[in-house]
């Protein structure tokens, strides 16, 4: 049994964290984005697990659920395409709610085509993994990706709600359960130091194989933490100009090698690497305190999570990519670090450090030379 039903306010939606509130969707509907008819949108994977259950709490012609594969390969323009041509072709119109059903691909695309469909209809968000509810799920971004990078088309459109059930995480792979973890550590290094050690203590309770075994208890308060630390955020700067830029801690490299392996390296993971990778870029550029990259790596490490980038790309395949721009070699890009954990540094410039490229070129060499040493060694 998990713990008791929460609620966390955000700027203009509720966010209610409950055991068993995915069977409270469609009361939720009907009272903060009440319409003619209902869209569901979901995954392959999640579709056939939790669809019905949510469908059955609509009246069967105001509900219709349509599916795309599963993967973050088809957050992209055609399935945005295809969703919104299969909603004209079904008579949506304007009095429309989309209920995003799944993960952050789903939330992030469900959410771009309610941002779109028609100049923009409500929509709730139905988070099914531990990184949609305690990241994806909160602070209105929506979009796709483009060949070009990660996320580059999109549009800020908050959900009218936000519903997540922790139940739902029993059928929850382990890696995709690891990946959540991965933005909770995150939440830790940029907020709350307490909150880094005891999500990095909690390892073997939350990662049994067994769902049965998994503390769900514990689970619930890492979910309300994290929700609570991303809110906090996001209420203070909704379209990062400032502030919300510590969220991207971890991702300004993690985007990269996430975009660079095809996909074939999870988000999480992904964030896991760059967190380290850029703790270490900061560590030698003197910004973050010595040490803060070795408390890093251990706690990710601790939660089975990768400490290092994959060998494929070379250091300038990931600096271009950074960069957006293959011409200009010499500079320095951007990074949200701390400045240790729990803090983070260039809270005078808008949290944005400035890091020199040829010092985050050889921290990506020296990742790969180092896989086998400890990477504290990095810094
Ligand atoms: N909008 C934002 O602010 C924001 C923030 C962080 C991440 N994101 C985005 O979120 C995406 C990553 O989200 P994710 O990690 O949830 O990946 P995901 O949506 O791909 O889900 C991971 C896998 O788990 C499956 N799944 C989902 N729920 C399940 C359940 N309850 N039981 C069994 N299987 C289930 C999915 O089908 C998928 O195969 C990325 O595209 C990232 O860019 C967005
Ligand atoms: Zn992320």
């Amino acid at each position: 049994v998990g713990g008791a039903p929460v609620r966390v306010e955000a700027t203009g939606y509720t966010i209610e964290i409950a055991a068993g509130a995915l069977a409270r969707v469609g009361e939720m509907a009907n009272r903060v984005a009440k319409a003619h008819r209902y869209a569901i949108i979901t995954d392959s994977i999640v579709g056939p697990l939790y669809a019905s259950q949510v469908a059955a709490q609509f009246t069967p012609e105001a509900v219709s659920t349509f599916a795309v594969p599963t993967g973050e390969e088809h957050k992209n323009r055609d399935s945005w395409a295809s969703l919104t041509d299969q909603l004209s072709a079904n008579g949506f119109t304007r009095d429309t709610t989309i209920i995003a059903l799944g993960g952050g691909v789903v939330g992030d695309l469900a959410g771009f085509v309610a941002a779109t469909f028609m100049r923009g209809v409500p929509f709730l968000q139905v988070p099914t993994t531990l990184l949609a509810m305690i990241d994806a799920s909160i602070g209105g971004k929506t979009g796709v990706d483009t060949p070009a990078g990660k996320n580059l088309v999109g549009a800020f459109h908050p959900p009218r709600a936000v519903i997540a059930d922790p139940d739902v995480l029993a059928t929850l792979p382990l890696p995709h359960l690891r990946g959540g973890l991965a933005e909770a550590v995150k939440h830790g290094a940029i907020a709350d130091e307490t909150y880094f050690q005891t999500v990095g203590d909690a390892a073997s309770r939350l990662l049994h194989p067994t769902p049965d075994h998994r503390d769900v208890h514990f689970l619930h308060t890492l979910i309300e933490r994290s929700v609570r630390i991303k809110t906090d955020v996001v209420a203070r700067d909704t379209h990062e100009h400032g502030v919300r830029k510590i969220l991207n801690f971890g991702h300004t490299i993690g985007h990269a090698i996430e975009l660079l392996s095809g996909f074939t390296m999870s988000h999480g993971d992904a964030v896991a690497a760059g967190m380290v990778l850029e703790s270490a870029a900061a560590e030698r550029a003197k910004i973050t305190t010595a040490g803060t990259t070795a408390r890093i790596t251990d706690t990710l490490r601790t939660l089975g999570l990768p400490v290092t980038r994959p060998t494929g790309p070379s250091p300038d395949d990931i600096l271009d990519i950074m960069r957006g721009d293959k011409k200009s070699r010499a500079g320095s890009i951007e990074y949200a670090v701390p400045e240790r954990i729990g803090t983070m540094a260039g809270a005078t410039n808008g949290f944005a450090v400035r890091i020199d490229d040829t010092i985050v070129r050889d921290v990506l060499a020296d990742a790969v030379t180092d896989m086998r040493t400890s990477s504290a060694s990095l810094a």
